[in-house]
């Protein structure tokens, strides 16, 4: 197709990226990491610091907490492919603001044309807000499956959340191996 790009034009478009002001803060940009071939897309948050020095997402103590998550349904990071809807880190860790999600969010859909996941899979209340609905409600709406648009859609608490509160934890196992049989054809509806 003659007018989009591949995954290395956008990888370094994105590099140089100065649509909002966190251009002027970030260390590095966090374009994403992973397996562009896989059927699963997850959408974080955006980065924190430690994805900021190192350029890839969910490193940090949250990343590791999604690596066990996701080796209880036999993936690794290599089978999956992971991003953020922000992809420079907000001073402080604080929330994306609106005008820069508006900023980055053509990035996120051009990878996402790019890889034309089974599922996209949202880390936490704001990537299903921004991705789902706007009046998403985490605790009562985890795990369910969404179709928009022709895609599906699923989120799940960040994991940054179950390190707040253990007590999710069992819920976080139901919903991911929910999310592994739907993408292997085997969920029962
Ligand atoms: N939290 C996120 O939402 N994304 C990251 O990359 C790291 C922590």
């Amino acid at each position: 197709m003659e007018n989009e790009k591949n995954w290395q034009e956008l990888r370094t478009e994105c590099a140089s990226c100065e649509k909002c002001g966190l251009c002027k803060t970030r260390t590095n940009v966090v374009f994403g990491d992973g397996n562009e071939n896989s059927k699963i897309m997850f959408v974080g948050e955006a980065p924190g610091e430690k994805e900021d020095l190192s350029g890839v997402p969910f490193v940090g103590a949250a990343g590791k907490l999604l690596d066990k998550y996701l080796e209880s349904i036999d993936l690794e990071r290599k089978d999956i492919y992971i991003t953020n809807i922000l992809k420079c880190r907000p001073p402080q860790n604080r929330d994306p603001l609106p005008e820069e999600q508006d900023a980055c969010i053509g990035y996120l859909r051009e990878q996402f044309k790019l890889m034309r996941p089974k599922v996209v899979v949202c880390l936490g209340r704001i990537s299903a807000m921004r991705l789902i609905k706007p009046d998403f409600r985490i605790t009562a709406e985890h795990g369910k499956f969404f179709e928009k648009g022709g895609v599906t859609f699923c989120a799940v608490y960040h994991p940054a959340a179950l390190l707040r509160d253990p007590r999710k934890k069992e819920d976080m196992y139901i919903d991911m191996r929910n999310i592994k049989k739907f993408c292997d054809g085997t969920l029962e509806k």
